[in-house]
């Protein structure tokens, strides 16, 4: 891989021995993926900050280094909200250990924001085809599909390693030969809702690592991407989809690519089938959770409106960013009247506080394929007003 002289520099140590291992993460990865140079990057998102996930082992790696991010930085959510852990019972032993985390990346001149919707954050704009290294899962399906920008799947270190060198090597999406579809997928009838999110885990599982193009009846709203993109990313490895007439890099006149050889069809039954659970009055579930990805403002709203003059009988979580929250007081408020939970900086799967329970409702493709795996719990899924109607018990 081509480095230029001040590349060469920080890879022999000359600017610390903290850039001289970041440096080397990124040829590593550049080599092993036939990179030819660094690009700059605009932005870089960090995954491996809970505590649940990282250990003292992620800790101890993060603690030793030094330095400061040279582009704007923020961080996958947390094992718990950072202002209010005591609220969802976390053990204080884990609260003393995830705050360290975040210290530590501050130490680092990352924001202590922690989200896996870095692109509704104010200043954290995404452009059209801006490079970026970002690690959480959903966050980068949504920025190379629905936004058009490009990242590859970074992994913690690889993320920071961009962060602090302020660039990625060129290699997978990043280039555009790689971004063309390899799958057709066709969902010949109508879908709204989370019927996008069970679309995403069925989708997922067929596609694997591919890159889909879907010809849909239907014209999906920005939320609805990314809650089809999120539950692409879990079930299989989708990074990058497209809709045909919807996304803006297949709308791109200049976006040359053949249709796929590859066509798969994808009917009602299968969707309906991932809401099978959800139908059976047998099946209870002792927690029902939204907000995978983290909720936007419509979102707040849409809650907000479904819970208006209810109260909640059983744990009900609603997940989103610190900043979001804040924006929208009003709305938390409102939720907050029914007795449901709004919580910031983490999620259902990446903080302990839902290890207890047993059975959980969700309204999310990503919730619903790692709830059982990450939390242990079975888990249902319902639209966000089935989700409501099992928290409040009305209709
Ligand atoms: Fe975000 Fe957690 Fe879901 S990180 S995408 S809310 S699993």
């Amino acid at each position: 891989m081509y480095l230029t002289k001040e590349e060469e520099k920080t890879l022999r140590g000359d600017d610390g021995e903290t850039l001289r291992k970041m440096i080397e993460i990124l040829v590593a990865l550049g080599d092993i993926y036939g990179a030819d140079a660094l690009i700059p990057i605009k932005s870089a998102q960090v995954s491996g900050v809970s505590y649940k996930t990282i250990g003292d082992a992620g800790l101890e790696w993060i603690s030793d280094l030094k330095g400061a991010v040279k582009v704007p930085t923020v961080l996958n959510p947390a094992g718990m909200d950072m202002n209010n852990w005591e609220r969802l019972g976390i053990d204080p032993k884990f609260a003393a250990k995830q705050i360290e985390i975040i210290q530590a990346f501050g130490r680092l001149g990352i924001e202590p924001k922690c989200t896996c919707t870095p692109y509704y954050l104010n200043g954290f704009d995404v452009m059209y085809k801006d490079h970026l290294a970002w690690g959480e899962s959903s966050a980068i399906s949504f920025s190379n599909s629905v936004l058009g920008a490009r990242t590859n799947r970074e992994g913690g270190p690889s993320a920071l390693a961009a962060a602090l060198v302020g660039k990625t090597p060129d290699y997978g999406y990043h280039k555009a030969e790689n971004r063309t579809p390899n799958l057709e997928i066709r969902v010949g009838f109508e879908t709204g809702g989370s019927d996008y999110g069970a679309l995403g885990y069925i989708a997922g599982k067929l596609a694997g690592n591919k890159i889909p193009l879907f010809k849909m009846n239907s014209v999906p709203e920005k939320d609805e991407m990314k809650m089809l993109g999120a539950a692409m990313a879990a079930s299989g490895a989708v990074a990058l989809y497209h809709i045909d007439g919807v996304t803006p890099e297949i709308k791109d006149k200049e976006f040359v690519y053949e249709k796929p050889a590859e066509s798969i069809v994808i009917d009602r039954k299968e969707i309906e089938a991932v809401y099978e659970t959800s139908g059976d009055p047998s099946i209870i579930s002792d927690i029902v959770t939204i907000g995978c990805p983290h909720c936007s403002k419509a979102e707040l709203q849409q809650l907000a409106d479904l819970l208006e003059g209810k109260t909640v009988v059983k744990e009900f979580w609603i997940f989103t960013s610190r900043e979001t929250a804040e924006q929208n007081a009003d709305l938390v408020k409102l939720i907050e009247k029914s007795g449901a939970k709004v919580v910031c900086d983490t999620c259902m799967v990446v903080s302990p506080a839902a290890n207890s329970f047993k059975r959980m409702m969700v309204n999310s493709g990503k919730a619903y394929a790692y709830v059982p795996s990450m939390c242990g719990l079975a888990a249902t899924y319902g639209t966000a007003e089935r989700c409501v109607k099992e928290a409040t018990g009305v209709v």
